[in-house]
């Protein structure tokens, strides 16, 4: 097996299926130290790096609280505006990165340019995390996901699952790389002028995903074990930040709304409901209180997700 020690986590394309099952283990194995709300010195010695060229809540923080949970130390920026990347000099990858790796042990970057943590990994000598690149990849939130429908249904293979929201997210990109590691047929509903790239359905076809496409999400949700949402109203994700200004925003319309009603009356009584989040009103509030909804659980895995991650790349654990 491939080691974790100084690797970077760069895409799930590259992701074999007993390295997803290693990753889960040490999440595993980690989950007490978060879930008795403690810390360790594990990473006592180690500090993490945030690049956030893009506006983050979880992924920054769950990334931070990681740190911490294991007793490293944090810097970084959250708002390359503050930085030489983002003022007058617009400062490159290359030479942010050439500072960044004498300022910790792994870097933990989130960009608006498909691609940039990957021109990192180029020039850094310590790991990098892709916390999301545009609409390119979000390879720790959909772990994240998969450790959560592991820990809920006891297992991957033989599930089930819908995909709702806008085909063209970097979460969707990763959910199809690591679905062909496992049993999974997957359908996707999204907007036409959002659905599914050519290219990247090629990709999914020759990765051997079982995927098929459907217009309503009524017309998949009954067969779903595992229904994933994203929004469909959402900022311009190649942007450094987009701001709502006073513009109006709209609705989501029905055929990619999870409801309440929908739920109780189309989904199996044991599905479970993941949204990585922030929402619009493609979940209604009401739903959060259902059985389905696993939404706070997966916020709440994305803490020992990163936990794991940072462990592996970082030597801690093997
Ligand atoms: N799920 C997710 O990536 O959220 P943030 O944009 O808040 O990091």
């Amino acid at each position: 097996m491939r080691s974790f020690m100084g690797r970077d986590i760069l895409s799930l394309k590259d992701f074999e299926r007993h390295e997803f099952f290693r990753v889960f283990e040490i999440a595993e194995r980690l989950e007490p130290i978060a879930r008795n709300r403690k810390n360790s010195d594990m990473l006592e010695e180690k500090t993490l790096v945030t690049a956030f060229y893009q506006p983050s809540t979880r992924t920054r923080l769950a990334h931070e609280a990681a740190m911490h949970r294991l007793g490293g130390h944090v810097t970084g920026f959250s708002d390359a505006k503050m930085t030489r990347a983002g003022d007058w000099y617009q400062e490159s990858i290359k030479d942010t990165v050439k500072m960044l790796e004498f300022y910790g042990d792994v870097i933990v970057m989130r960009h608006f340019q498909q691609g940039a943590p990957h021109e990192a990994a180029k020039w850094s000598s310590v790991p990098i995390i892709n916390g999301g690149d545009g609409w390119g990849e979000h390879p720790t939130q959909i772990l994240t996901d998969l450790y959560t429908v592991l820990r809920e249904k006891g297992r991957i293979d033989g599930l089930r699952w819908l995909a709702v929201g806008d085909m063209r997210m970097r979460t969707m990109h990763s959910l199809g790389y690591a679905l062909s590691q496992f049993d999974c047929p997957i359908t996707f509903v999204a907007p036409p002028e959002m659905s599914l790239l050519p290219e990247y359905k090629a990709e999914l076809n020759q990765l051997n995903v079982h995927f098929s496409e459907a217009e309503h999400v009524e017309q998949a949700i009954a067969d779903a074990d595992i229904i994933l949402v994203e929004p469909v109203v959402q900022p311009d994700y190649t942007k450094s930040r987009d701001e709502r200004s006073g513009k109006e925003v709209g609705m989501t319309p029905a055929n990619y709304k999870i409801t309440r009603e929908l739920l109780a009356t189309k989904a199996k009584s044991d599905a479970i409901l993941l949204h990585s989040l922030p929402r619009m009103d493609e979940i209604p509030a009401d739903v959060d209180i259902t059985r389905w909804s696993r939404y706070w659980q997966e916020a709440f895995n994305g803490v020992v997700m990163r936990m794991a991650l940072l462990a592996l790349v970082l030597g801690a654990m093997e």
